[in-house]
């Protein structure tokens, strides 16, 4: 993970600004503390839970008055709660370590970097749930795919696979002509799917369970039919039983 300039002089900034602020208020406290100067008795007397909230007993409010009121209202020079202030450096820490955490150690758990592990678990079960789906298709079961997304990627499979002994155009070579209606092995989708997913190895067709999976096999069975009747150039002659 690499960290752009802008990147770590923000972090940066973050850092030093927060540290200044946690300087800044310590000591305004501790001159504040030296200024109001309470009688040392009077801070042992007070509990601790006194302590904590910062209140004062009431009589000593006459001390606390400022010089000035504002339309007869008149103000307690009351400093800010130390549970306040407790709070406001337990944020400030909070914010170096959350900071040093997620921005300049482990960046991969921002926002960023969560989704991608998300999709990523997500892109896994997917890629279960469409194994469990194609290894439900079989030679009983199987349909004609008629989507052209299914025919397209049957007719990439065929061009990777069939083309060196069908021919381009299904015409025939080494093995049959796949586009006229005779058929040694059947010509329906199921006849189709079973002979291409077992092959008839002594002949020379290979069994394709092996290198293709079922929704494969269904694309490219598919796709042959879809080359019935063409007629192309170079047509091997006829093998096999016509289907009527
Ligand atoms: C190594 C050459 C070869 C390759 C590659 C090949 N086949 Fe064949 N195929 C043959 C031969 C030879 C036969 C004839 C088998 C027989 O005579 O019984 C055949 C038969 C077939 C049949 C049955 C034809 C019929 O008349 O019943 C189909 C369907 C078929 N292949 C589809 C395919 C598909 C789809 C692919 C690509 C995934 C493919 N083949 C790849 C050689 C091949």
């Amino acid at each position: 993970m690499t960290f752009s300039f802008i990147e770590i002089w923000l972090v940066s900034l973050i850092f030093l600004t927060g540290v200044v602020i946690l300087i800044v208020t310590l000591q305004l406290n501790a001159a504040l503390k030296k200024l109001v100067q309470l009688p040392q008795e009077a801070e042992d007397t007070l509990t601790w839970w006194q302590k904590f909230t910062g209140l004062k007993p009431l009589e000593e409010e006459r001390n606390l008055m400022m010089e000035h009121t504002y339309d007869g209202i008149e103000e307690l020079d009351n400093p800010t709660p130390p549970w306040f202030m407790y709070l406001f450096y337990l944020t400030i820490i909070f914010g170096i370590f959350y900071g040093a955490y997620y921005h300049v150690y482990a960046t991969e758990n921002l926002q960023a970097g969560e989704y991608k592990t998300e999709v990523a678990v997500a892109e896994k079960a997917r890629e279960a749930y469409m194994k469990q789906f194609a290894n439900s298709i079989n030679e009983d079961n199987v349909t004609l795919a008629t989507d052209a997304k299914d025919l397209t990627s049957g007719s990439t499979i065929y061009s990777t696979n069939c083309v060196a002994c069908h021919g381009d155009k299904g015409q025939g070579g080494v093995g049959p002509n796949l586009t006229d209606k005779f058929w040694i092995h059947g010509g329906g989708i199921k006849d189709l799917y079973r002979t291409i997913t077992h092959g008839i190895p002594e002949k020379g067709m290979i069994a394709w369970e092996k290198s293709l999976n079922p929704i494969q096999i269904q694309q490219v069975s598919s796709y042959v039919l879809t080359l019935q009747g063409t007629n192309p150039p170079g047509a091997k002659e006829p093998q096999g039983e016509e289907l009527k």
